[in-house]
């Protein structure tokens, strides 16, 4: 995988830039959606692709439980089950794992937890998670992390970490004993934990360097802390990563949390928010948020986003979408969660044409306020 940086914002450290893999070219900043089970809920491929979607995420914890290794393996790889023949990402199960699974143990070894769905009793380790993301076969890989909860003790915090970074090494010795099988290659990213405390995070963020992998990330952020709390987190790592690879923020978050952390120089996004939020009638819109369940919309025929960036947005009205989500019809999930992925493609993709054409710091500065107000 390359990566170039092809423009800096002035007084920020945001960047625009555009990565490579087998299956195509990303540019950056760029915002992944997220198809847990193979699938970003309730949006075809098609409709994802023309949003300007360029790269969407897989879980492993998802796909190892459901369908099984033996599947996707038998299918050819994610991309030739899924039928979507831009990149992917797979997420490592690290976080999942503590998420959903239950009855975990935690060791040296790995994590044994029980599957959320029929209770079974399942073992990961660093080895077999890049085994399992090799079957799965996605462009770019996650190393097997622990993500603590966001108010850990300091302690805890330190303990934690140095698991992460011993697993870490473990990842990279299994990625550099196995090949890819589908004949295209796959990066593997590590992922800088470290919870609020400064000093972990730049130790951290020193550490992965090692690898000298394609790409680095930032986990174990938006668990619970204050967003300035995650923001100077951020800064922290950011300013010790190599700046000739791409940072990716896991899990975040909404659209002001993406343009502060796009000004701190990350470039890679993914979040459930646009579609998890848009299923429970919240639409992200580059006026405000608007809760469409809400009887003020009862009798509005205006579109649902006369600004907005996919065929639906213009097509139905808010009225009528209204109409759908309060009895509970299934394209109201669809129509919501398509305009909540093509608005967030738009930010990220607006936020790229500011950092090139230099006024990115004055359209972040409107638009922060703009997109928190309630409509
Ligand atoms: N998704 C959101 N945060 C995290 C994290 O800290 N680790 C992993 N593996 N995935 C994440």
């Amino acid at each position: 995988m390359t990566f170039e940086v092809e423009h800096r914002a002035a007084g920020s450290a945001a960047r625009a830039g555009r990565f490579t893999t087998d299956h195509g070219t990303v540019e950056t900043p760029v915002f992944m959606p997220v198809g847990t089970a193979a699938s970003v809920k309730g949006v075809f491929h098609r409709d994802l692709a023309e949003a300007g979607a360029r790269i969407i995420l897989a879980n492993t914890y998802h796909l190892y439980l459901r369908p099984g290794m033996e599947v996707i393996e038998a299918a050819g790889g994610v991309h030739r089950f899924c039928t979507w023949d831009k990149p992917m990402l797979t997420d490592s199960g690290g976080f999942q794992v503590f998420s959903l699974a239950q009855c975990r143990k935690l060791t040296e070894e790995g994590c044994r937890f029980s599957s959320h769905i029929d209770g079974s009793r399942h073992l990961f380790t660093p080895e077999n998670v890049i085994d399992t993301q090799r079957t799965i076969g996605a462009d770019i890989m996650m190393a097997f992390d622990e993500c603590p909860p966001g108010d850990s003790p300091r302690d805890y915090a330190a303990k934690s970490l140095l698991l992460t970074q011993r697993w870490l090494e473990r990842c990279f010795e299994r990625y550099a004993a196995t090949a890819p099988k589908y004949g295209h290659r796959q990066s593997l990213f590590p992922i800088v934990q470290g919870c609020t405390y400064p000093d972990l995070r730049a130790g951290a963020a020193e550490f992965v360097q090692q690898f000298g992998a394609d790409g680095y990330a930032i986990g174990g952020l938006a668990v619970g802390e204050p967003a300035p709390v995650m923001y100077e987190m951020i800064e922290i790592v950011n300013g010790i990563l190599p700046q000739d690879k791409p940072r990716y923020l896991m899990g975040v978050g909404t659209p002001v949390n993406i343009l502060e952390a796009i000004d701190r120089g990350v470039d890679m996004f993914d979040c459930v928010m646009p579609t998890r939020n848009g299923r429970n009638g919240m639409l992200f819109t580059s006026e405000g948020i608007i809760n469409i369940r809400n009887q003020k919309w009862r009798e509005d025929f205006s579109p649902i986003d006369p600004m907005g960036h996919c065929f639906a947005d213009t097509l139905y009205s808010k009225a009528y979408l209204r109409h759908l989500a309060v009895s509970g019809e299934m394209l109201a999930a669809q129509i919501a969660s398509l305009h909540n992925i093509a608005f967030y493609m738009w930010l990220v993709d607006e936020a790229r044409r500011r950092i090139a054409d230099g006024t990115f710091a004055e359209w972040k500065r409107g638009m922060v306020v703009k997109l928190t107000r309630r409509l």
